[in-house]
């Protein structure tokens, strides 16, 4: 039997949109989820999908979903809580698996974690495969190539201009306060190191005479980026949505990291914070995801401190944007297009022009 597309989390507010990116690229996913009565709906709306039950709770749900030759594309958050059962039953069928997670906690297990079992299991994964933070992998490593050797430092910057309240799901809210509490890194001196959310902050030029500032966050790309330029030495990834808020934010990280060190204290106020902000309540609608944009700037600099490269990505809203590069990453894969096994970021997973072109397809490009 050919393989199949499976979409685990089919009926949040993630998983929706990418079923539909899904079905509108002529792919007819398998649908799974925990909610008999939605998810069936939703497969009956879409033409008759084939549609399946899984719940985290019950790892063998999930391990049944998938087999040999199937892609499994995983929109169940918060990672850190609801990550581990589809990633590890990926592995275990030796299926291709992508996610939709934002949360460096989860992607720095995937990369460190599991993909010694994926090489074995000849799959590759492909963590973080939305907004967050594909388009930061592209504009990074096409600034690594216009630089060249002499680039051993590259920053990026993540913008969505338009977006205000509201323009953010249930799921990414509940996954942000767990990003904001989990141990954070960066690629420093060659290496990957602890570095916590908000330690650095910079600002970038958005455009002529317009500078924002960002709050630096632990994305793929610190793991990714020194595969396709191994000169690089440093990495840093700044999420710039905080616009006049950013500082006060990177002062509360700071503050807070002492109470975090205490035992205990960060598994209690995770645990805290997910009975607080919980997923599973929606998210913005078409209308209002159509008046944010994506903006995502990478720059490469030499080891004196000389920038030698500037890349600008512009795109959709960051929910549509995330459902067509999984729905994109997803069929590439089943027709073969994954270049390695194991544990894979965008750009040696796919390779520079095929991300190129994808992105585009998917709705951001450079300008
Ligand atoms: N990388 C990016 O740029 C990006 C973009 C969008 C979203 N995200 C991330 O993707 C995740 C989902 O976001 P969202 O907006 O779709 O949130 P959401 O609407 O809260 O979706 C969460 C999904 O997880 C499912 N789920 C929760 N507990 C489960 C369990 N025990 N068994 C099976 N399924 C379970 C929910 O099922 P029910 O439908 O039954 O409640 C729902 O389908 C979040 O972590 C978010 O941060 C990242």
């Amino acid at each position: 039997m050919a393989g199949r597309i499976v979409l685990f989390g089919a009926t949040g507010y993630t998983g929706d949109l990418t079923a539909r990116a899904l079905v509108e690229r002529g792919a007819r996913p398998v649908l799974a989820a925990r909610s008999e009565a939605r998810v069936r709906a939703l497969a009956e709306e879409l033409g008759g999908l084939d549609w399946e039950l899984a719940d985290v709770e019950r790892p063998d749900s999930v391990r049944a979903l998938v087999q040999r030759g199937d892609v499994l594309i995983s929109t169940v958050g918060p990672f850190a809580r609801w990550g581990q059962p589809a990633v590890q039953a990926a592995i275990g069928a030796g299926a291709h698996y992508l996610d939709s997670t934002g949360e460096g906690a989860f992607i720095r297990e995937v990369f460190e974690r599991h993909g010694g079992g994926a090489q074995a299991a000849g799959c590759g994964l492909l963590t973080a495969f939305g907004y967050d933070w594909v388009p930061g992998n592209l504009a990074g490593a096409l600034a690594l190539r216009d630089a060249g050797e002499a680039a051993t430092r590259v920053e990026v910057g993540y913008f969505a201009p338009g977006a205000g309240a509201g323009s953010m799901s249930g799921g990414t809210r509940a996954s942000s306060a767990s990003v904001m509490l989990s141990r954070g890194f960066a690629w420093r001196g060659g290496r990957i190191v602890d570095q916590r959310a908000g330690r650095r902050g910079r600002s970038f030029e958005l455009r002529p005479g317009k500078h924002a500032r960002g709050v630096s966050v632990s994305g793929s790309e610190h793991f990714a980026l020194p595969r396709v330029h191994p000169s690089l030495r440093d990495v840093d990834v700044f999420l710039g949505w905080f616009g006049p808020a950013s500082e006060p934010l990177r002062a509360m990280s700071a503050a807070i990291e002492p109470v975090l060190k205490i035992p205990g204290a960060r598994g209690g106020l995770q645990s805290l914070f997910g009975r607080l902000v919980t997923g599973s309540t929606g998210g913005p609608d078409a209308a209002a995801r159509a008046g944010s944009r994506s903006l995502v700037l990478a720059e490469a600099f030499d080891a004196g401190d000389t920038r030698l490269a500037t890349v600008r990505l512009e795109g959709i809203n960051f929910y549509d944007l995330t459902a067509n590069l999984l729905a994109w990453g997803a069929e590439t894969a089943l027709a073969g297009g994954l270049q390695g096994t194991g544990a894979l970021g965008p750009v040696d997973g796919f390779g520079l022009d095929a991300l190129e072109r994808g992105c585009a397809d998917a709705g951001i490009a450079r300008v």
